[in-house]
Formats: C-alpha cells, structure tokens, sequence
C-alpha cells in the first residue's frame, strides 16, 4: 500500500487527475471506476481542466459505485445527475458508456446482475474510493461480506446523517442504496482511495493499520496489490 500526503486537497486531486491521465493515454480502451460525494469534486475539477488542455475522453468508459434506491437519473441528489455536474458534461466522454446502478429500476435483483455483467465486461483500469467516516467505501457499509458483489446495502445510520448535507432535509435522504461490492472493488487493476479532512482521520488510520476486517470495510485494501492512499495532512493526522 502506497500512502501519499498532500499539504491540501488540491494537490491530492491533482496528483490523482495524472495518474489518471497516464491510464487514459496509455490505454486504448481505459476503464474509470468512479466515486461521488464531496470528496472528488476537486479531482473532476482537474480532469475538466486537463480536457480543455487536449485530454480525450473519447475512448473512456466509466463504472460508477452506487446510486441511491429509489432516485431517478434526473433527480438532483441522483449519483448520475451529480456525475453530469462535475464531470461527464463537460469533457467529450461518450454518456452512453456511463455507467451508473440504476437506482429506481423496477427489478433491483436484476439491475445488480446487470450492473456485475457490466463490471465483468468492463473491467476497471483504476477504481476512485472515498471513505465513510465508518470506513465504508462504495455503500459496502461495516460487516458486508468480502465476497459481494453488487448488491442492495440499508445506509448506516451515520453515513444518512453525512449524506443529509445535500438534502433538504436528514428524512429525505433514501435509506437503501444500490452498490459495486467488495470483490467487484478488489478486482480492479488499481485503487486509489482519497480522503480529505480530519473527520476522516480515524476511518484512515483503521484502513491503513488495523486488522483487515470487514467491520471496517477500507481495511480489505490492504488485500491489493495496487493501492495508493492520497491523503490531506489532516486526514493523515492519526499515521504520523
Ligand atoms: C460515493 C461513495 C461513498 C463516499 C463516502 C465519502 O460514491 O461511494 O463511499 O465516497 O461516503 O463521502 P464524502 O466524499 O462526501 O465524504
């Protein structure tokens, strides 16, 4: 496991946009494993800057983790609606080659089996993770098993509480979530996680140092082979 430390979030997101643009010009078919939440508002933010210096997403497909159940595509809190904010519209990525669970699906058994064949078919160059301040990642919130794939998570009721920032208010944040599972994270070829602030500094400190254990999901990356941590100092505070 790679840990990097940033002295702010900008250059954690910048140094994580290269390593991200290097796939993306080596690869003739690369594959982003992608996150949402506040986290990586700042690395999308980079990769738009990088599209406007030349930067082609035309051959890029992207996966991302989970989208709340019960949301439509078009609702503001809807992953997908937030995806299009602050990054599919505004680089020349082709939409129809991102994918996103689809959180109002009728069947939401068969869009887990449909979102595994698409992660089967696809398989992730590099997965971008944030970290709940209970060591979630995706929505695979403590005690999932190591073996999930996609599946259907009730929210923690801490991760509602973290979430209830972008709803009007705590009672409209949905209570289900559809999400990629930890087997599905583990098999991409790269992972980097990013966590900024101190609020995530406990979570981190269990990931990087404790016993891996699935009451603390981040923990299973120490199974990786290729894993970097992109850290700001106070999300780092508890490693020093
Ligand atoms: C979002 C996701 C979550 C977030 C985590 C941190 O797609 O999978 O695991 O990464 O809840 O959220 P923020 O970045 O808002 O602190």
């Amino acid at each position: 496991m790679d840990i990097r430390i940033f002295s702010a979030a900008r250059e954690g997101a910048i140094y994580s946009a290269t390593v991200i643009e290097q796939i993306i010009k080596n690869r003739a078919y690369p594959v982003l494993g992608l996150a949402t939440g506040s986290t990586p508002i700042p690395l999308y933010y980079e990769l738009i800057r990088m599209h406007q210096w030349g930067l082609d997403f035309s051959r890029v497909t992207t996966i991302n983790l989970d989208e709340y159940v019960g949301i439509s595509a078009d609702h503001p809190q809807s992953y997908r609606y937030f995806m299009k904010r602050y990054l599919f519209d505004h680089v020349n990525i082709d939409q129809s080659r991102t994918y996103i669970p689809r959180g109002d699906a009728e069947d939401l058994e068969q869009e887990c089996q449909r979102y595994d064949q698409i992660i089967q078919l696809n398989p992730i160059d590099i997965q971008i993770l944030g970290i709940g301040i209970n060591g979630h990642i995706g929505f695979n919130e403590p005690d999932v098993s190591l073996k999930s794939k996609t599946h259907i998570v009730k929210l923690a009721h801490v991760t509602i509480q973290a979430n209830a920032r972008f709803f009007e208010s705590p009672g409209e944040v949905p209570e289900h979530a559809i999400t990629m599972g930890l087997q599905s994270i583990l098999l991409s070829k790269q992972i980097l996680l990013l966590a900024f602030g101190e609020e995530k500094a406990q979570a981190v400190v269990e990931a990087v140092y404790g016993d891996v254990r699935t009451s603390l999901p981040a923990s299973i990356l120490q199974l990786h082979p290729n894993v970097t941590f992109v850290l700001d100092e106070a999300a780092a505070a508890l490693l020093l």
